[in-house]
């Protein structure tokens, strides 16, 4: 199988590569996967760059953890009526030496869910990691019905989806923060209520406006090591800030105000959710799929032999929304 990987850490254009590797079989419990699209994200791009960890995991990555595609065979203890069954992965490259960024990957059937017919391949491989993040961000704790919501980066891959996601899950009110026109309109098209210029604007001034100087219930968080001063000013009390981003690996908080007004702060990385956490998000992102109730912001589309080049988009920031390699 054509793949790409690469065999030591560093900048995507000097270790990545693509070349034919043996093809993948699946052991017992597993599927096989023809892979039509593989989807990047920040994740991978920070694991290859080494801002994980200085140790390569494996001796070769394959990476992505994203990705769609086929089932083509599958292993001992696994029902044959799966193969040719049309599907999205999760956590195909998580504490795996083989992600998606190939043709063919074995994977626990689990981790391959059927993509219902009307969702187009290259939106399955933005599924994994942005979809599903968004959704847990939005459903944890008792969900957002009835409830003001916040989210930072209303355009990004994860904020676009959280956007629609607590729309659809019942937030009586949706706010975006974003940075340009562009984005404004598409958090706007995603069902944002209301959004704020982050970078020209006085974040929490805007959001206690709008909210009459309530706050929001939810703040559904980005880049905590950023925004962690406005949103402990624009969160009410008692509310909660959901994060699953920073900018930086450390934090300075003042305890003060988050003791006094006892506001919840929540992490989680998607990669490690609990399995009734995830099987729910899988669930109601089934039932948000099957409904087509969705939009999917695919910001660009390359041959897999560009990796590189999708990589530094990402890194760069430059992709408003999710970066695909088309597979095969
Ligand atoms: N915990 C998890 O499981 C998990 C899952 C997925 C992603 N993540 C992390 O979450 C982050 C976002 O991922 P993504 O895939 O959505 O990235 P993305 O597609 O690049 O989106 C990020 C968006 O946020 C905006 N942004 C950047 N800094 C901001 C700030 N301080 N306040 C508000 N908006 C800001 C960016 O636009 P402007 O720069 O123009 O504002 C962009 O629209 C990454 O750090 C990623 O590693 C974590």
């Amino acid at each position: 199988m054509k793949a790409a990987f690469y065999e030591s850490l560093g900048a995507a254009r000097d270790v990545l590569q693509v070349a034919e590797l043996p093809d993948p079989q699946p052991a017992a419990g597993e599927v096989r996967v023809r892979l039509a699209w593989s989807g990047v994200n920040p994740s991978d791009v920070k694991s290859r760059m080494g801002l994980r960890s200085k140790q390569m995991p494996f001796p070769r990555v394959i990476p992505h953890s994203d990705g769609s595609g086929v089932i083509d065979a599958v292993g001992a203890g696994v029902p044959k009526e799966r193969l040719g069954q049309r599907v999205w992965l999760w956590n195909a490259a998580w504490g795996r030496p083989h992600g998606t960024a190939c043709e063919l990957v074995c994977l626990p059937h689990e981790q391959a869910v059927e993509l219902p017919e009307q969702v187009e391949g290259e939106a399955g491989a933005c599924l994994g990691i942005p979809a599903l993040t968004a959704l847990h961000a939005v459903l944890m704790d008792g969900g957002v019905a009835g409830k003001t919501v916040l989210v930072a980066g209303g355009a990004g891959a994860v904020g676009h989806y959280a956007v629609q996601m607590a729309g659809q899950l019942g937030a009586a009110r949706v706010l975006a923060s974003i940075s340009t026109p562009e984005k404004a309109a598409l958090a706007r098209e995603a069902g944002a209520d209301e959004v704020v210029f982050y970078k020209s604007e006085p974040l929490a001034e805007r959001v206690l406006d709008l909210t009459k100087g309530m706050g929001v219930d939810r703040v559904i968080e980005l880049d905590f090591a950023a925004n962690s001063a406005a949103d402990l000013q624009m969160v009410r009390t008692g509310g909660e800030c959901v994060v699953y981003g920073s900018g930086s690996s450390t934090l300075e908080l003042p305890f003060f105000p988050l003791i006094s007004r006892n506001i919840q702060l929540k992490f989680f990385i998607v990669y490690n959710l609990a399995r009734h956490d995830r099987e729910r998000a899988v669930a109601t992102l089934t039932r948000m799929l099957q409904r087509g109730v969705l939009k999917h912001n695919v910001a660009a589309r390359l041959p897999l032999a560009d990796i590189a080049t999708a990589h530094e988009m990402v890194e760069g920031g430059r992709a408003v929304g999710n970066v695909v390699l088309k597979v095969g």
